[in-house]
């Protein structure tokens, strides 16, 4: 790991064989005032997390890592971090692995239909400035599809199953936190990600349901706006949707 060729992202990298979650541990250590860049990294968690409350299946073969980040950013510009690791990550698979992965919005990576890879953001704040992000990313490598549940097998996938390879996980851990490092340089200049992250979308484009708590609406995604949030056309108005109040189906 130390051909790694960043200046922040990986100067610190704390490896465990085995954790609950890479995001717990981050988040105790950011909160103990580590410095930024600093990755959590192991090759099984125990007790990995996913979005809405979900547990996040983590076994060996695959990347399950935790950035720390410090931005002087307000909190309602963290999802950015997403965009920066959704982007980073598909980056890494393509350059590594002979597949065309794409992003689902807002922070899913998929291959044809399925994901292979999940992306976790948690915050900690501090009056109206982000103090930490913990970016946790999980990324299915070198495994096969047998680790998931016969239910799930055409929902989620592994690139060893995608291409019947193993790819190196130390070079694809330096690749992918290059390209973190990459991108957060970017961070302020939004629009600049944005132009990059949308050749890999997935959804734009897209007919897609949208399931809030109130309601169930279909529109056409169109575009993503400067705060990040999915900018679905229904009927002829164009609406605002945020990643935490929604869930997306691609019909
Ligand atoms: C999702 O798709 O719902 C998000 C999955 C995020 C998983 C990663 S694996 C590394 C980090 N540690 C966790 O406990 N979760 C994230």
């Amino acid at each position: 790991k130390r051909n790694l060729n960043t200046e922040i992202i990986g100067q610190e990298i704390i490896y465990y064989k085995e954790i609950e979650s890479t995001n717990d541990t981050a988040k105790r250590l950011a909160q103990s005032g580590v410095d930024e860049g600093t990755v959590v990294i192991a090759e099984e968690q125990k007790r990995g997390k996913g979005r809405l409350g979900r547990e996040f299946c983590s076994p060996l073969g695959g990347i399950w890592l935790s950035c720390i980040l410090r931005p002087d950013i307000k909190p309602t510009l963290a999802t950015r971090a997403t965009y920066i690791a959704s982007l980073a990550i598909v980056k890494t698979i393509n350059k590594l692995s002979a597949v065309d992965a794409k992003i689902k919005w807002p922070n899913d990576i998929l291959i044809g239909d399925k994901k292979v890879s999940g992306i976790l953001t948690e915050m900690g704040a501090e009056l109206d400035r982000v103090d930490y992000l913990v970016v946790g990313m999980g990324i299915n490598l070198n495994f096969s599809l047998d680790n998931f549940d016969e239910s799930l097998h055409n929902k989620v996938t592994t690139i060893y199953h995608e291409t019947g390879k193993k790819v190196s996980r130390v070079e694809f851990v330096q690749a992918l936190l290059e390209e973190i490092e990459r991108i957060y340089y970017k961070l302020n200049n939004f629009e600049e990600i944005l132009e990059e992250w949308k050749a890999y979308s997935y959804t734009l484009g897209r007919i897609v349901k949208i399931d809030s708590k109130r309601e169930e609406i279909i529109g056409e995604a169109i575009d993503i706006a400067e705060d990040g949030a999915l900018l679905v056309k229904v009927d002829d108005k164009v609406r605002k949707f945020y990643s935490g109040e929604v869930s997306l189906c691609h019909q």
